[in-house]
């Protein structure tokens, strides 16, 4: 009985680690600030120019970083840094 109710809030709390979409400022923000500030997207030189690129240079810097994040985690992140710094169309 006592297993089973184990079993059940074990079911429960996974779900809701990777159910729903990630929030992707709060994932970045916990792990994407110790090597660099938000100005590296801002910056007049920027690298980042398509879609695509922004897509690589999260992965990579995710990759580095170790963060176990799930495709659909990166892709949240790519969103925010998307609409709130980048804004680029493809
Ligand atoms: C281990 C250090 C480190 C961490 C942690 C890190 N980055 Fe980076 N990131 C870099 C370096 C180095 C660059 C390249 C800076 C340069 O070229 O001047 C970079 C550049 C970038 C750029 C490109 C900026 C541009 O020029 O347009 C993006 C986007 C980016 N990082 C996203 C992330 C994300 C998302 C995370 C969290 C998963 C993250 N970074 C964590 C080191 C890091």
């Amino acid at each position: 009985m006592l297993k089973t109710y184990f079993v059940f809030i074990f079911f429960i709390s996974s779900l809701s680690n990777h159910a729903f979409a990630a929030d992707g400022k709060a994932i970045h923000d916990e792990k994407c600030l110790s090597c660099h500030q938000t100005e590296v997207y801002t910056r007049t030189d920027h690298k980042v120019t398509s879609l695509y690129g922004l897509g690589r240079q999260v992965s990579m810097c995710s990759q580095n970083l170790n963060t176990g994040w799930f495709p659909e985690d990166e892709k949240s992140v790519v969103k925010y840094l998307n609409d709130t710094f980048y804004h680029l169309k493809k």
